[in-house]
């Protein structure tokens, strides 16, 4: 076991555990982005930042990303976590300041006002969640983040049609500000609009009608609600 302490409360965690683990385990609340339990971490949005105090210097890190270490000593709520987490916030949404997910958020971290805006809106943060998902879950990697800078979005290679892509709409699902629609994805087929399915049975039906590799996770859903490595091997298509 790991012993640390996190806002001065002393901690006992398992080997393997990152700070941001330890603390939901614990029941302290760290913001995310683009962290997901059933995906590796990537420490892309830094909205996780937390504080470590060694004697008189201090830094702050990733929680997602930074495993425990004994004798860690861990601030999740200090001025300089929440001042950081709020500069992070006001720039994901300079470029996605239209987007309910992002403003409530935004407004839990105390961003009043948006100081810079980009031209165009975009409702992707590039979090990065579906790249990963349609690599590490579907095994597919039918899109990437592309370009540099401002011009950065998630696309197919060359931004056409990708011959991988399965249509299985994980993309979708796992988008966390509803940037990707099942129009982006190349294998949807749209249904009759008579149809009265759910959401998760239109997902099943907008897999089911382009011929599943016979080896994929028919049941993203429920793998998606599973953190790392606890799913079967049997039903999936992830190592
Ligand atoms: S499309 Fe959604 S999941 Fe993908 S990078 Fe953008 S915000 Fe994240
Ligand atoms: S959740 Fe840790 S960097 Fe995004």
């Amino acid at each position: 076991m790991i012993h640390l302490t996190i806002n001065d409360q002393p901690i006992e965690v398992p080997e393997n555990r990152t700070i941001l683990e330890a603390c939901r385990e614990h029941g302290i609340h760290i913001p995310t982005l683009c962290y997901h339990p059933a995906l590796e971490p990537y420490g892309g949005c830094r909205l996780c930042i937390v504080e470590l105090k060694v004697g008189q210097r201090s830094r702050l890190v990733a929680s997602c990303v930074y495993p425990c270490e004994e004798g860690l000593n861990v601030y999740t709520d200090s001025d300089i976590v929440k001042r950081s987490r709020r500069m992070t916030m006001e720039l994901i949404l300079a470029g996605s300041y239209n987007t309910p997910e992002l403003l409530s958020l935004g407004e839990e971290l105390g961003v009043k006002e948006v100081r810079f805006k980009l031209p165009e809106e975009n409702a992707c943060m590039l979090c990065g969640l579906c790249v990963r998902a349609c690599n590490e879950i579907v095994g597919v990697s039918a899109i990437s983040v592309i370009h540099r800078g401002i011009a950065k979005k998630v696309s197919t290679p060359f931004s056409v049609t990708s011959s991988r892509c399965i249509g299985c709409g994980t993309c979708v699902l796992i988008c966390p500000t509803g940037a990707f629609k099942l129009e982006n994805v190349s294998g949807y087929k749209p249904i009759s609009p008579a149809d009265t399915l759910t959401r998760r049975g239109y997902y099943f039906r907008v897999g089911g009608e382009i011929d599943l590799r016979p080896d994929f996770v028919q049941d993203v859903t429920t793998l998606l609600t599973q953190p790392m490595g606890t799913e079967s091997k049997e039903e999936g298509s992830r190592k």
